[in-house]
C-alpha cells in the first residue's frame, strides 16, 4: 500500500505536490469514492480517477517493426487459427498491429500497445507517407500514368499518389514493377487503384512507413524500434 499522491505522481498523471492539491479539491476518486485525505492509502489494484477520468497504470509500452511474410493475417488473433503478425513477435505484452496489410501482401508493419501513437499514425489528417512496391499485369500506359498523378478516385474519394515510378517491365511475362506511395490507409487501397486501371496486382509488398524501411530486416524478422524513432513518429503529429 502506498500514499495516494505517491502513486499519482508515480504514474506521472502530476508531482506529488500536484496530486496533493487535486485530493484537497475533491477531484480524486479511488474506486469510485471520493477521497479528501492525504494520507489514504493505495494498492495497485485500486482505480484511481482524476475528474472521473481513469488515470493510467504505469505501462511499458513496446514498439516493433515486423517484416511481414505472406500468409499471415494483420489482427491479434483469427478465428481460422491462421498465423498473426503477434504470433511472430515474442513478447507476453498485448500488443496489436497498426492498421493492415492483406494476408498476402509482405512488408513493413508496426506493432504496439501505445493507443495514443497507433491512433495518430492512422489517423488520416496526419497523411503519414507509405510506399509500396507493386507487381502489376501488363504495363501502365502514358494515360493512366497521368490519371495516377492527377489523382485517381476510388470510391468517389480521390487518392492522393505523392509519387509513381515504374521500376522494372517484364516484356515476355507481360508484368510491371511499380513504386507508388500514397498518404491513405483504405482497406485494399493499393490494389483497388490499379484495378480500377484494369491491372491485377500479383505482388504487393510495403517497404516504408513515414521515415521506416526494413533495411537488414528478412521476411519474418523483427526489431523493436528506438525510443529516437518513437519520438520522431510522435513528431508527425
Ligand atoms: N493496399 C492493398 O491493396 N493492400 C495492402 O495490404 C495494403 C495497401
Amino acid at each position: 500500500m502506498e500514499r495516494l499522491q505517491k502513486v499519482i505522481a508515480e504514474y506521472g498523471y502530476a508531482s506529488r505536490r500536484k496530486a496533493e492539491e487535486l485530493i484537497k479539491s475533491r477531484k480524486v476518486k479511488v474506486n469510485g469514492i471520493l477521497v479528501t485525505e492525504l494520507g489514504t492509502k493505495v494498492s495497485k489494484e485500486d482505480i484511481i480517477s482524476i475528474e472521473d477520468n481513469v488515470i493510467n497504470k504505469e505501462i511499458n509500452y513496446e514498439y516493433y517493426l515486423l517484416n511481414k511474410p505472406r500468409s499471415v493475417i494483420s489482427s491479434v488473433s483469427d478465428k481460422e487459427k491462421r498465423t498473426t503478425v503477434v504470433d511472430l513477435i515474442d513478447t507476453k505484452t498485448r500488443i496489436y498491429p497498426v492498421g493492415r496489410l492483406d494476408y498476402d501482401t509482405t512488408g513493413l508493419i508496426i506493432l504496439t500497445n501505445d493507443g495514443t501513437l497507433a491512433n495518430i499514425l492512422m489517423h488520416p489528417s496526419f497523411a503519414i507517407p507509405k510506399t509500396y512496391i507493386a507487381k502489376i499485369r501488363g504495363e501502365l500506359t502514358k494515360e493512366e500514368i497521368n490519371t495516377l498523378n492527377k489523382g485517381i478516385k476510388i470510391d468517389n474519394r480521390v487518392v492522393n499518389i505523392k509519387k509513381l515510378k515504374i521500376k522494372r517491365k517484364d516484356l515476355e511475362k507481360n508484368t510491371s514493377l511499380v513504386e507508388i506511395t500514397i498518404v491513405e490507409g483504405r482497406n485494399h487501397i493499393v490494389k483497388r487503384i490499379f484495378n480500377e486501371l484494369g491491372h491485377d496486382v500479383i505482388k504487393l509488398s510495403r517497404t516504408n512507413y513515414a521515415f521506416l524501411n526494413l533495411d537488414g530486416l528478412k521476411s519474418g524478422d523483427y526489431r523493436k524500434l528506438s525510443i529516437k524513432e518513437v519520438k520522431k513518429l510522435y513528431s508527425l503529429k
